[in-house]
């Protein structure tokens, strides 16, 4: 065993030698922090890579399957963003912002989980007395469940083989660590090693867990993305703290499509299941006022519709201040100056806000023209209609091209009520037909921009 002192990146975990101020790997900038890591003279020891155990060549109908059935958790959300359930021996990474909700939607499950599994809830965060409390205001009582707070891996693998849970949760990884490597727990060696112990449990024994990883804002301790490659499934949860919507996003799933999100709402007691999010998003918007469009975006097999809300308002000195939440702002940026040169919009000396209402992040094409609409309807201090849902991507002529999944987004426009719906005119061919909702096909964003501002 020999140690070496090693630079890992924050976000994308690769090692360098020495100290630079952009990550060589991923060009984010001041993510590397010092590490020191043991090398192991023998190969295949906790780091080996690979955790599925030896086996002989099979074809594929002779492989079984029916271990494979899907647990449910007792939230239908929770389970869609899963695959349909979580998975025999599998590892799911769950991250997200400190205090968004983790820990909560975790013992949450156990009440529906303990009727038929067992449970071992591993807290590094919490006291068993803290834990207590909080099951109770969530009501959960299942005898299935065990709490143990402990942060020596050692110690937890052994209580693990012990126990032999069928569940394991294990919060949150940035607290446990290896006694028999050297740096601090949270330092980017101690959660790989965490995460792929964890992981070769998982698969030996066939036990199902989740693992909590804090994402950091900076520096001095890792977050879970190095850990992505390791796991099975990846889990976020967005939303800001201090509003009740909390998302859930898929980023990696083995078992199971990405992008499919599951959205709650942070009650007194726990999270509720929000079933139908475009109408929670919806409720309380603005009508009648200028800088607020109804877009709708794919989360994975579900449309959703969201309130966009932009505010342009002319700058005072020096650079225009461009800001968004939800939307990425170099999306923002170019739609600008497509408003700018392509419609003769002279926005370049106003500042723009754009803001999409609820906490939802979307990167989806399809949302341009109702950011477009928000952008304008402001400038021009115009409000839309309020029935209006706006479809459609956004190209640097100002051309609307078409999109994917049309008639589902229209159809769930018409389902919460609405009456019009801007759509690509690259579209309209092939739709069927639709009885309250009125259709509006174009081509060119100037147009759009004519008939309804
Ligand atoms: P928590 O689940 O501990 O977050 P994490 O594990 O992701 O750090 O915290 C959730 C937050 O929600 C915390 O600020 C308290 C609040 N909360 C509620 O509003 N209602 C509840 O029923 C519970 C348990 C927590
Ligand atoms: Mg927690």
């Amino acid at each position: 065993m020999k140690q070496k002192t090693v630079f890992v990146c924050t976000e994308c975990g690769n090692e360098s030698p020495k100290w630079n101020g952009k990550c060589p790997a991923c060009g984010a900038w001041n993510t590397l922090i010092e590490d020191t890591i043991t090398v192991s003279s023998s190969k295949g020891g906790a780091n080996a890579k690979t955790f599925v155990s030896a086996s002989t060549p099979a074809t594929l109908s002779n492989i079984s399957t029916s271990e494979d059935a899907r647990i449910h958790t007792g939230l239908a959300e929770l389970d869609r963003v899963l695959g349909g359930g979580i998975v025999k021996g599998s590892l799911v990474l769950i991250g997200g912002d400190p205090g968004i909700g983790k820990s909560t939607i975790l013992l949450q499950i156990c009440e529906y989980l303990g009727k038929n599994q067992s449970i071992l809830y591993v807290s590094g965060e919490e006291s068993q007395r803290q834990i207590k409390l909080r099951a109770d205001r969530l009501g959960v009582q299942t005898e299935n469940l065990k709490l143990y707070t402990e942060t020596n891996m050692a110690n937890i693998v052994e209580t693990i083989q012990r126990e032999k849970p069928d569940i394991l949760i294990v919060d949150s990884v940035q607290t446990m660590f290896n006694p028999e490597i050297n740096p601090a727990p949270g330092s980017v060696t101690q959660i790989r090693d965490t995460a792929a112990t964890l992981m070769r449990i998982a698969k030996e024994s066939s036990i199902a867990t989740f693992l909590v990883g804090h994402v950091t804002k900076e520096g001095s301790i890792a977050g879970p993305k190095v850990l992505e490659h390791i796991v099975d499934s990846v889990l976020y949860f967005e939303g800001e703290q201090h509003r009740a919507y909390r998302i859930i996003r898929a980023i990696k799933n083995r078992f199971g499509s990405t992008n499919e999100i599951g959205v709650f709402e942070m009650g007194s007691d726990g999270l509720h299941e929000i079933p139908n999010p475009s109408l929670a998003l919806l409720s309380g918007r603005p009508e009648g006022e200028s800088g607020s469009c109804i877009l709708c975006t794919m989360e994975g097999t579900r449309p959703v519709l969201a309130e966009v809300q932009a505010l342009a308002a002319p700058t005072n000195f020096g650079n225009p201040r461009r800001m968004t939440t939800g939307i990425d702002l170099n999306k923002v940026l170019m739609l600008l100056a497509v408003l700018e040169k392509r419609v003769g919009l002279r926005i370049s000396s106003y500042d723009v806000y754009v803001n999409v209402v609820g906490g939802l992040k979307m990167g989806e094409p399809a949302i341009d023209m109702g950011i477009i609409l928000a952008i304008a309807s402001s400038f021009r201090n115009r409000p839309l209609d309020s029935g209006l849902v706006a479809i459609g991507e956004v190209g640097l002529t100002g051309e609307i091209r078409s999109c994917n999944f049309l008639e589902n987004r229209i159809a769930e426009a018409e389902k919460l009520g609405f009456t019009k719906c801007i759509i690509p005119s690259a579209n309209s061919k092939k739709l069927r037909k639709f009885d309250k909702i009125e259709l509006y096909s174009y081509n060119n964003i100037r147009k759009v921009l004519q008939d309804f501002l």
